[in-house]
């Protein structure tokens, strides 16, 4: 069994940089190539040995419980026709042994406070929290690269990657001393500073495995940033008591919360897919670029 056997997906967001897009269906619905983001997120946690599904739902989110809920009407319908190889595609979006819990975040406080709505079922284990929008490729899958660091440091682990001067302001930018090629002992976590306030070009991911310590640390926070519980924040109190780690993940990260990102995902994801790759490939050259 894995280490980390519970996942929290916060998908309770406003996603305003995707509108009109997300005006009324949730942007983890968006589907890149053929499936929506949010089963790119949860196939990652299931590949990690994850069998406990925690979604944190705010309005507008019904399409999520219903992606992974059984549609009758949808399988009669392939069964009288004969369809089973769709029939057991629909079945593989929820595997037998996942269980999927929804719990509702009353209004959008920020991704801490949604993390701390899921206390209630994550108690007192470690967890993962994984944000669907930021779409990972990796072999093997990073969340699942992550759990086995974590079978090695048994403490909270950010996955990191380099961001550029003027993309400081976007993400939770970390520092710390490096214990390994991939791993850093982190000292200092800030969110979203200006590039001459930054302490390092290192910024955070959005996956995460965090000890059950840092929903204390979060329920004490003030608003930060943007006047949201923020999950740095908490992380940031977590550190004085507890080591947390930053891991330089091996992989691709696609930002689909933002329109350029989920453009990224779409052309390259479509260029390596099995069997619209190549037609695609040949539409893309035919283009008067
Ligand atoms: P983002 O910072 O991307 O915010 O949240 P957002 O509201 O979804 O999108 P924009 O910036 O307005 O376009 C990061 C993650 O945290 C979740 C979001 O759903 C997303 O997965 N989130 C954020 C919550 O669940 N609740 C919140 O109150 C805020």
């Amino acid at each position: 069994m894995s280490l980390i056997r519970k996942a929290i997906f916060p998908v309770a967001g406003l996603g305003t940089r995707f509108l009109p897009a997300t005006k009324a269906q949730p942007k983890e619905m968006l589907p890149v190539v053929d499936k929506p983001l949010i089963q790119y997120a949860v196939e990652e946690a299931y590949a990690a040995g994850i069998r406990q599904m925690i979604f944190v739902n705010g309005r507008n989110k019904r399409a999520i419980p219903d992606h992974f809920d059984t549609a009758y009407e949808l399988e009669s319908e392939l069964v009288a026709a004969g369809k089973h190889e769709l029939l057991s595609l629909v079945h593989s979006i929820k595997p037998d042994d996942m269980e999927c819990i929804y719990i509702r975040q009353p209004k959008a406080l920020g991704l801490g406070h949604a993390v701390l709505c899921a206390q209630c079922v994550v108690v007192d284990e470690p967890f993962a929290v994984l944000l669907a929008d930021d779409l990972m490729v990796g072999s093997p899958p990073v969340l699942e690269q992550m759990v086995e660091q974590f079978a090695d440091w048994h403490a909270s682990i950010l996955a990191v990657q380099e961001v550029s001067d003027q993309d400081t302001q976007r993400y939770g930018i970390v520092a710390g001393t490096p214990v390994d090629a991939r791993m850093m002992d982190l000292t200092h976590i800030v969110e979203k500073p200006k590039p001459e306030d930054a302490p390092s070009r290192l910024g955070v991911a959005g996956r995460y495995i965090l000890t059950p310590g840092v929903f204390r640390e979060i329920a004490n926070q003030p608003r930060g940033v943007g006047g949201e519980v923020q999950l740095t924040d908490g992380i940031a109190s977590l550190m004085r008591r507890e080591k947390v780690f930053a891991f330089r993940y091996e992989g691709r990260r696609f930002d689909c919360g933002s329109k350029e990102g989920f453009l990224e995902a779409n052309v390259e994801l479509a260029l390596a897919h099995p069997q619209l790759g190549a037609s695609f490939r040949a539409y893309l050259r035919g283009l008067p670029l």
